[in-house]
C-alpha cells in the first residue's frame, strides 16, 4: 500500500477546514490523510476530528514556529485566515504570511489559499460611494486577503486560489436570517437590492478544496471561484417561504442604512453587501455553480441547504 500524503488544514476545527478535514477522511481509498490544525488538541471539536481519523497537531497562526512545525512532512495544506476572531486586517496578513512562509519552508508542493477580491480593485479608495474604512480599505477583510495573493505567489509555493462565497450559516448564526416583523410576518432583511448573492453551504468549500487537491497542481496559480446558487433576495425569500412553510418577504436594505445600524461590524459588511450587490455581474462569473459541482458532486443547492437546515434558523 503506497503511504498517504498529508494535507495540512488550518481553521480545522472550524467551518472551511473542518470540511476539508471531513472530505479528505470520507474518501477512506483516497490518496491523502489529514493533519488538523488547532491551538487546543484538546477540545471536543479537536478531539472529535481525531475520533474521525485525523492527525491532531498544536498550531497557532500567530506563531509562525508552530505553524512551520505542523506543516513539516505534508504534501500540501489548506489555508484559511481568521478575521473575524481580531477584526484586525494587519494581524490576518500576518496570518496569511505566516502560512505562506511555512507552507516555503517546509517545501509543500500545493497550497490553497482560501482567498476573496481586493475591492479596491473595483471601488478605488477615492470612490465615494462607500465609506473608506481603518484609513485604506473598501472592505478590510476581503481587500487584505487579496493582497495576501502576492504572499503566496512570492512564496514560491504551487498555490490555488480559492474564493468563497456567502455562507448560508449566516442565516443561522450570522443574524442575517429571516426575522419577524412587529406584526409577526417574516421579513429577509438585506442590502442586496434586485442582485444575485452567490451563496453556498460552508460544508460545501471543504468538499471543493479536496475536489482541488485531488485534481493537484494542474491547478496551481488557478482562481476558483466556489457557490451553490446565486439567488436574488426575492428568490431567497420564496425559497424560505417554501422550506418554512410560511410566507416570508425580501426587504432590499439600503446600504447606507445597514452601515449605520451600529454594531461593531455594521460599516465592514455594508461594503460588503454594496460590493456583492453592485458587482454581482463579477461575483456571479467568477464563481460558477457547475464548475463548483465538477468539484464537489454532492454541492448543496439553497433548497437542499434549507430543507436539511430550515429547523437551525432562529426565525428572531
Ligand atoms: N462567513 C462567510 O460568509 C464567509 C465568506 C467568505 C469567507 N469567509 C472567511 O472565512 C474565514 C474564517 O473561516 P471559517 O468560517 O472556516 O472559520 P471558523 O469556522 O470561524 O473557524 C475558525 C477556526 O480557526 C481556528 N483559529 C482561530 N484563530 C486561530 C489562530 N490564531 N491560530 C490557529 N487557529 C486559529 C479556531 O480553531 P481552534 O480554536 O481549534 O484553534 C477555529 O475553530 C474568515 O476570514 C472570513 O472572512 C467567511
Amino acid at each position: 500500500m503506497t503511504e498517504k500524503k498529508i494535507i495540512a488544514v488550518a481553521g480545522a476545527t472550524g467551518a472551511q477546514g473542518g470540511g476539508v478535514i471531513r472530505a479528505i477522511l470520507k474518501d477512506r481509498n483516497g490518496p491523502y490523510a489529514a493533519r488538523a490544525l488547532t491551538r487546543d488538541p484538546n477540545s471536543d471539536k479537536a478531539r472529535k476530528l481525531a475520533g474521525l481519523g485525523a492527525q491532531v497537531v498544536k498550531a497557532d497562526l500567530h506563531d509562525a514556529g508552530s505553524v512551520k512545525k505542523a506543516f513539516d512532512g505534508a504534501y500540501g495544506a489548506y489555508c484559511v485566515t481568521f478575521f473575524w476572531n481580531h477584526m484586525s486586517p494587519e494581524t490576518e496578513l500576518r496570518e496569511a504570511t505566516n502560512l505562506a512562509n511555512a507552507a516555503r519552508d517546509a517545501g509543500l508542493k500545493h497550497v490553497i489559499w482560501s482567498t476573496l477580491e481586493d475591492t479596491r480593485k473595483y471601488v478605488p479608495l477615492g470612490d465615494t460611494r462607500m465609506p473608506t474604512l481603518m484609513g485604506k480599505y473598501k472592505v478590510p477583510h476581503f481587500d487584505v486577503k487579496g493582497e495576501a495573493d502576492a504572499v503566496f505567489r512570492d512564496s514560491g509555493v504551487p498555490t490555488t486560489y480559492l474564493l468563497a462565497s456567502f455562507f448560508w450559516e449566516n442565516f443561522i448564526r450570522g443574524g442575517s436570517g429571516p426575522k419577524k416583523d412587529q406584526n409577526g410576518d417574516l421579513v429577509l432583511s438585506l442590502p442586496m437590492a434586485n442582485a444575485k448573492l452567490t451563496g453556498i453551504a460552508s460544508e460545501d468549500i471543504g468538499r471543493c478544496a479536496y475536489g482541488v487537491f485531488l485534481r493537484g497542481q494542474v491547478l496551481a496559480d488557478k482562481h476558483i471561484g466556489l457557490a451553490g446558487d446565486q439567488l436574488t433576495g426575492d428568490e431567497m425569500a420564496q425559497k424560505f417561504s417554501k422550506a418554512l412553510g410560511k410566507p416570508v418577504r425580501y426587504n432590499a436594505v439600503p446600504f447606507d442604512v445597514f452601515r449605520g445600524l451600529g454594531f461593531p461590524a455594521a460599516e465592514e459588511l455594508g461594503n460588503m453587501f454594496q460590493f456583492y450587490a453592485e458587482f454581482a455581474d463579477v461575483l456571479v462569473k467568477s464563481r460558477d455553480v457547475a464548475a463548483s459541482r465538477e468539484l464537489n458532486p454532492e454541492l448543496q443547492s439553497f433548497d437542499q441547504w434549507l430543507s436539511l437546515n430550515k429547523d437551525k434558523l432562529p426565525l428572531e
